[in-house]
């Protein structure tokens, strides 16, 4: 009579769990993508974009700017992407 009770207690709580940890990793998987990943992803849809040495750090700024709304990225994206570039030139 007892034991039902907190086996279904005990399912919950692992639904629960494998529910808050699912989230916790599609999260973390997102903030996790360095910039020459993002660069892959985001700066290749619409040309061949110009490898890290063509601009100088002055010059990847302001085309990241003009690329970042193009490319419909959050500020931190564009960040890590302008990081990326300038560390590679
Ligand atoms: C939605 C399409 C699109 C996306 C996404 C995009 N671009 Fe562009 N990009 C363009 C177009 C169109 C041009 C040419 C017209 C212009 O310069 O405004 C261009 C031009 C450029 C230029 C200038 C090329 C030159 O020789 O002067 C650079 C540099 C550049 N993009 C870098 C990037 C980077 C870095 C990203 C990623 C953050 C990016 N682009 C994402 C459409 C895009």
């Amino acid at each position: 009579m007892k034991k039902i009770p907190i086996i279904i207690f005990l399912f919950t709580l692992l639904v629960m769990i494998a529910i808050i940890s699912s989230c916790r990793s599609t999260s973390s998987l997102a903030e996790a993508k360095s910039g020459a990943q993002l660069w892959g992803e985001n700066c290749l849809r619409c040309h061949n974009s110009p490898s890290p040495e063509s601009f100088s750090d002055e010059a990847w700024d302001v085309a990241v700017m003009h690329m970042r709304i193009r490319a419909n990225l959050t500020e931190p994206e564009a960040v890590k992407i302008a990081k990326f570039l300038k560390t590679a030139n």
